[in-house]
Order: structure tokens, then C-alpha cells, then sequence
């Protein structure tokens, strides 16, 4: 087996190379694109904390004139920012993702995947990515943000082009058609946050608008990428959460029994699909200054990738890691990073998979896969089904 983290072989089902990274070579250098893997949790729970690396910078003059609309509004995404950028940006929202803000959306999550059950609950059988795990997360969201119901389908095919991009890929078609996203996205927020600013409402863009007009804090280009950056991590991820949980939890009945007679069991059992086959399973940061790491020395401008898959089935830390188990104790997977950049939407989305889990389980009881190995999409660093159908 060799390791080559675009082959199609490792993106169906990356866990067997893990396993073989922890046992033969934990950092692991790949020549082809010069990158340092780490695969250990140890390793990669330190170092993500580690200020020596940070994100690269962004410089319009090397980028082709077809990717200029993508780079100008991923440059300001506070994802890719380091501090003091990073730390003004994330202090502008953090404060609508605490843990109190977001419990206060739980009844408006609630009436959503009610809704979205409502529509499927008469057929005996649904897709569970297209009516509920995609547009549950979508909608919350979308209504956090302030971005009119009638309006939402449009932003599916921008978002998808833009998380595209965070996959590993040398493709420049991926890059060209997120560009062409980002474009049209900046035109819709331009237009919805000049709105906002003449008829505020009680949303993120209306507050983010306010912010841009007391000043220098925030200028638009900001406004444009923190919005449409919370719009993408909005989508791209819980979707994932509800998918792969869904999955396991159907592949180990005795768990789906468990979960179902014993609910008080949710928030475990979350963390453990968050860990089990986590949604995002990598992340990249540049080596900012000559440093040494377990007996190599990373060179400055050197790439580091943090698989977090890997590091959440790490046996030195997790015990039988391959297994599910949904009341599974001391589980601090990586499945949010760590560090500066750890999720801003941890508590969301785990609400959001709370409510969503219990639903299903609540008025759908007797679900079932209707096929047995559903695809996966095609993107390593964001994993997750295009579609899983089931009959209840
Ligand atoms: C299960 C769902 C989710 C997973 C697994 C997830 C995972 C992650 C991870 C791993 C990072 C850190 C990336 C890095 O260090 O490079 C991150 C950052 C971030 N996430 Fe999430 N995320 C989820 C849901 C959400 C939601 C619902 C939102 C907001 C609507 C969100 C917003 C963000 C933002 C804004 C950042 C950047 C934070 C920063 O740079 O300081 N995420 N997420």
C-alpha cells in the first residue's frame, strides 16, 4: 500500500492507511508536494497549538486572472488569517456562536427538522442527506446570516465550488469555478448588506454591517468573506455530522437500539461520530520558522497536514479506536482542530446534530438502510455521502 493521499483508493476509505501511518511512519513526508503528515494525535493536538506554524500569505500578483475573485475573498476568510487579522476578525462573531447564544436557537433547529421530517414522514422512505442533513444546518444558517428564504437554493452550487477548493487538488478547473462562485456570492452579499444597511434587521449581516460603517474595523472585502466563510463551514460540515453519524449508527444496531431507548445518551453519542468518521479530516498549516519536531526539522515554508481522521483513531490515545461506541468517555477527538482556529461553530453544530439524532430516532423509528454502501463525494478533506436513502 503506498500512501498517496489523492488516490482513489485512500480517499474511499482512508482508515487503513492510517493505521498504517501510525505504525510505520507517524510524520511522514510526502515528496510530491513536499508535505509533513502527521498522523498521531499527540502530535497533531500539539502543534496545532503551535504558534512556529501558521497560515501562508495571499499575493494576487502569482494567481491567474481567471482565480482573482476567489483569492480576494479567501484572503480575508479568518480561516487563512493569521493573528492580529485572525483574532479581530473572530471577535467580531464569536459572540453569536457562545454556547448560551446559540442553545437560544435550539427551539427555531427544532421546527426546521420537524418541517423537513413533516415532508418525508408519510413515504416510508427518504434520502437523509437531501431532506435533512443538508438543509437543516442550510437553514439555520441562512437565517442566523439574514439571507431570504427565496434565495438559499441559489447558494448550494456557490458553496460546493468554494469548499471544492479546500480539498487537496492540483486541479485548476476547481480553482477557476470557485472563483466564478466567489464572484457571484460577493454580488448577492453586496447587494443583501446594502439593503441591510438602509433596513437593519435583527441578522449576523445586518451586526457586521454596522461594524463596517463605525469605521476602520472591518472593511467590506471582510464583510463579504466572513459572511460567505460562515455560509460554506455552515454547510459543508453538520451535513457530514448527520450523514456519517447516520451511517455508523445503522451499521451497529446494537448502538441504534442503545441511542434509541437510552436518549439521555445524544451528546455522546455525537462526539463519537464526530470522531468515529469525522467530517473534516484534515488540515494544513505553513511552518513559519525553522523548526525541530520529533527528531526532523521542518524547514521554513514547509507544509504541514494535520490528518485529523487519523489523530481520532489514534489506539495510543483512543481506546479500540475502529470501534463505535456511543457512550464512549474521555473522547477529545480533533474533529473541531484546536488551537487558534478551532471551530467557531462547535456549539451549533452540535446542537444541531443533538436535535437531529433524537428526531430521527424519536419519529422514525424503525429506520433502515435501503442500500448497503452508499458513495461518498469527492472531496478527502470534507468526507461525507452524496446521499444516503432509507426506508423507515
Ligand atoms: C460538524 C460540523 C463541523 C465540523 C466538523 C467543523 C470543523 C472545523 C475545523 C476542523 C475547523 C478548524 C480548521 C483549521 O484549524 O484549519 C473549523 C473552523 C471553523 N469553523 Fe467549523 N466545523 C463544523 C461546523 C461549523 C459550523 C456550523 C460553523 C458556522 C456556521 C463553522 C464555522 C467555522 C469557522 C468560522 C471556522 C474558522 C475559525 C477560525 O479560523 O478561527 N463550523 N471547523
Amino acid at each position: 500500500m503506498e500512501f498517496n493521499p489523492l488516490s482513489p483508493e485512500f480517499r474511499s476509505n482512508p482508515y487503513p492507511f492510517y493505521n498504517l501511518l501510525h505504525q510505520h511512519a507517524p510524520i511522514f513526508y510526502w515528496d510530491q508536494w513536499k508535505f509533513y503528515f502527521l498522523s498521531r494525535y499527540e502530535d497533531c493536538a500539539a502543534l496545532l497549538r503551535d504558534d512556529r506554524l501558521g497560515r501562508g500569505s495571499f499575493d494576487e500578483s502569482e494567481v491567474p486572472a481567471s482565480q482573482i475573485d476567489l483569492i480576494r475573498m479567501q484572503s480575508d476568510w479568518m480561516l487563512l488569517k493569521n493573528p492580529p487579522d485572525h483574532t479581530r476578525l473572530r471577535g467580531l462573531v464569536y459572540k453569536a456562536f457562545t454556547p448560551r447564544m446559540v442553545e437560544q436557537l435550539r427551539a427555531t433547529i427544532q421546527t426546521i427538522t420537524d418541517t423537513l421530517l413533516d415532508k418525508v414522514q408519510a413515504q416510508g422512505e427518504m434520502d437523509l442527506i437531501a431532506d435533512l442533513a443538508y438543509p437543516l444546518p442550510v437553514t439555520v444558517i441562512a437565517e442566523m446570516l439574514g439571507i431570504p428564504q427565496a434565495d438559499q437554493d441559489r447558494f448550494h452550487e456557490w458553496s460546493n465550488a468554494l469548499a471544492a477548493t479546500l480539498d487537496l487538488t492540483e486541479d485548476a478547473a476547481v480553482y477557476d469555478r470557485a472563483s466564478q462562485a466567489a464572484a457571484t456570492f460577493t454580488d448577492y452579499l453586496a447587494e443583501l448588506a446594502a439593503e441591510r444597511r438602509r433596513h437593519p434587521q435583527h441578522d449576523l449581516l445586518s451586526a457586521l454591517v454596522s461594524v463596517e460603517e463605525a469605521g476602520d474595523y472591518l472593511t467590506m472585502n471582510e464583510l463579504y468573506a466572513t459572511s460567505s466563510l460562515l455560509f460554506v463551514a455552515g454547510h459543508e460540515t453538520t451535513i457530514n455530522l448527520i450523514g456519517n453519524g447516520m451511517l455508523a449508527l445503522l451499521r451497529h444496531p446494537d448502538q441504534f437500539e442503545l441511542l434509541k431507548h437510552e436518549q439521555g445518551l445524544v451528546k455522546t453519542a455525537v462526539e463519537e461520530f464526530l470522531r468515529y468518521d469525522s467530517p473534516v479530516q484534515m488540515t494544513a498549516r505553513i511552518v513559519l520558522e525553522e523548526m525541530e519536531y520529533g527528531g526532523y526539522t521542518f524547514p521554513r515554508g514547509a507544509q504541514v497536514a494535520f490528518l485529523l481522521g487519523a489523530a481520532n483513531h489514534d489506539p495510543e490515545r483512543f481506546e479500540k479506536p475502529g470501534q463505535l461506541d456511543i457512550a464512549r468517555q474521555k473522547n477529545q477527538h480533533l474533529s473541531f482542530g484546536g488551537g487558534i482556529h478551532y471551530c467557531l461553530g462547535a456549539p451549533l453544530a452540535r446542537l444541531e446534530g443533538e436535535i437531529a439524532f433524537t428526531t430521527l430516532l424519536r419519529r422514525l423509528p424503525q429506520l433502515r438502510l435501503a442500500i448497503d454502501t452508499p458513495e461518498y463525494i469527492d472531496n478527502y478533506l470534507l468526507r461525507g455521502l452524496k446521499s444516503l436513502p432509507l426506508t423507515f
